[in-house]
């Protein structure tokens, strides 16, 4: 099997990083716009191979495509990240051009593959991977939601004082600040609700600081996180490549699904060798399909630019 990420930024590295740990890959291909960087990152990476143990062959591209031909799957991570007070939204018009040239790029040298969406603004991202490329709505799928879910189940831990590994908990919508969509309801403690367990005032803190988990650590560390979504786009490549079809939420191509059409957006998906393979309707009650129909309005919104840019 063979692996590329886009972009060798901390997020792309870290994502390259997991990947060859767990080997997943045969080959793993970085590339990066920036002169030496996914070669010198990759070549660190390769003299961690006798002290981690794994057999990933790692190769850094400066531009090069061709390095990348018959890629099964193709992380993109490319483009600028957020700076503190930045809302994810604000990168449109640098990221759409990148993300669009990297798709076509790459589709030249791998036209089988796979497509994971990380650049943000993650969900128009994806809409416009899948409409500038016009691959089956299967192959690209958006990371968001599987970040958001980590996050959230992290929350939820420190007010259970348990671990984030015995929760089940999905975000839906947007990956934006406001856009996305923590599920408390349906979130479960092994099988037990977790409302069973927190006061309504917990629940709110838990849902509103899930909501700006990524603002929170730009302002903490001056830029974008990149262990957890790196994290995110390995585990959706562990599961394409080893074709768990491990439910995850992810930003997909909706045709009446959640009530949505022409939008990609968060909702639970199982993911496995052929991409997104099966929405699951998780029954939102009133106010979550509110809460669900309000994100995808804010959503389009940030698509509509696209058609100006
Ligand atoms: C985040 O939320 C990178 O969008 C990503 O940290």
């Amino acid at each position: 099997m063979k692996v590329t990420v886009v972009g060798a930024g901390a997020v792309g590295a870290t994502c390259a990083d997991n990947i060859a740990r767990k080997e997943l890959a045969t080959e793993l291909v970085i590339l990066d716009i920036k002169e030496g960087l996914a070669e010198g990152k990759a070549q660190d990476m390769m003299q961690t191979a006798t002290l981690l143990g794994f057999d990933t062959k790692v190769v850094g591209s400066t531009n090069d495509y061709s390095k990348t031909a018959g890629s099964n799957v193709v992380v993109i991570t490319s483009g600028i990240p957020r700076k503190p007070g930045m809302t994810r939204e604000e990168l449109i018009g640098t990221n759409a051009g990148i993300v669009k040239t990297v798709c076509e790029n790459i589709l030249k040298h791998s036209p089988d593959a796979i497509i994971i969406v990380i650049s943000n603004p993650m969900d128009t991202m994806t809409y416009l991977a899948l409409q500038s490329t016009g691959l089956p709505k299967n192959r690209i799928i958006g990371m968001g939601g599987t970040l958001d879910s980590s996050r959230f189940k992290y929350q939820l831990s420190q007010h259970l004082g348990c671990s984030p590994s015995d929760l089940n908990a999905v975000v839906v919508g947007g990956h934006g600040d406001t856009t996305m969509i923590p599920l408390i309801r349906l979130a479960t403690w092994n099988s037990a609700p977790v409302t069973d367990f927190l006061s309504k005032e917990q629940q709110d803190k838990i849902v509103a600081d899930t909501m700006v988990g990524g603002a929170t650590l730009t302002k903490l560390i001056g830029t974008s996180a990149w262990y957890a979504p790196g994290a995110a786009g390995a585990a959706l490549v562990e599961s394409i490549i080893r074709d768990e079809k491990k439910l995850f939420t992810c930003c997909v191509a909706l045709n009446g699904e959640y009530g949505q059409k022409d939008i990609c957006l968060g909702v639970p998906v199982t993911i496995g060798k052929n991409g997104w393979e099966k929405i699951l309707d998780f029954k939102l009650n009133e106010s979550e399909q509110a809460a669900f129909n309000k994100s995808a309005e804010a959503v389009r919104a940030m698509n509509d630019v696209l058609k100006t840019l």
